[in-house]
């Protein structure tokens, strides 16, 4: 069966007005390309240019996420600085990253994260959850551990199903630092993951993606992993060309 992988484009804190060119340029190339169908590109630049780019590039190609929603459950009030899931859905968005380790450092603990998660899916933004442990758990053998940890504080049973959630499993040593776990220290974590998906939610093909250092070279071994249906991708999904190399990699 093919399944539908994902490349998702993590811009941060990154990009301003001009970069939708870059947008446009992933854009030419599959109108131009027939490079396999069953793939979704996603991205999420920074709030403020959402809604510019969404009006811009109106595709089926290419959809569009933000990189964090309130946990206030209103649509409109007032509430300095905060974006509500009405909000970030009439700017384009269809997609909500969160419990990145990025915003784990700064305001996300496992409360926020469940709001936040509960307020996108009733808003229906699906949901691309971050999950990952960093250098010194990993060490002490508690990767797993963590993981369904931060996995069971957040994620409700009864609203969860596998069509509204993707998790992005993102060793945090992983995030800008070129290292790459190996295939095998991959695969462990994904059928574990599966596994318990399947026997605390009920969900039997969850949709698992890798983040961390993905680049176009790496892309072609860790296509060998067949439980990842994705990719969530930071510095290498700024431009253009090294975004639709991984692509392209990948499907090679
Ligand atoms: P890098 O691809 O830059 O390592 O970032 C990964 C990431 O954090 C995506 O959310």
């Amino acid at each position: 069966m093919n399944k539908t992988i994902y490349f998702i484009a993590n811009w941060k804190m990154n990009g301003n007005h001009n970069s939708i060119r870059e947008i446009e340029k992933v854009f030419d190339f599959f109108k131009k390309n027939t490079i396999n169908k069953f793939k979704k590109i996603i991205f999420c630049p920074p709030s403020n240019l959402l809604s510019s780019f969404s009006t811009k590039i109106k595709s089926k190609l290419i959809d569009f996420g933000t990189q964090d929603i309130s946990k206030i459950n209103l649509n409109y009030g007032p509430h300095t600085g905060q974006l509500s899931a009405k909000i970030l859905k009439d700017s384009g968005a269809n997609y909500v990253i969160i419990g990145h380790s990025e915003k784990r450092l700064i305001d996300e603990d496992f409360k926020t994260i469940k709001e936040k998660i509960n307020i996108a899916l009733k808003n229906k933004l699906k949901i691309i959850f971050c999950i990952g442990e960093n250098l010194s758990q990993k060490k002490m053998g508690l990767a797993l551990k963590v993981l369904k940890k931060q996995i069971l504080s957040s994620l409700d049973t009864k609203r969860i199903n596998a069509k509204n959630l993707i998790i992005a499993y993102e060793p945090i040593w992983s995030i800008g630092t070129g290292i790459v776990p190996s295939n095998n220290y991959l695969d462990k974590i994904f059928i574990n993951l599966k596994k318990f998906l399947k026997e605390k939610y009920n969900v039997n093909s969850p949709i698992l993606l890798y983040g961390g250092s993905v680049t176009a070279d790496n892309v072609s071994i860790l296509r060998n992993i067949s439980l990842i249906s994705g990719f969530l991708i930071g510095g290498a999904s700024l431009k253009s060309k090294s975004f639709i190399k991984i692509i392209k990699n990948y499907f090679k």
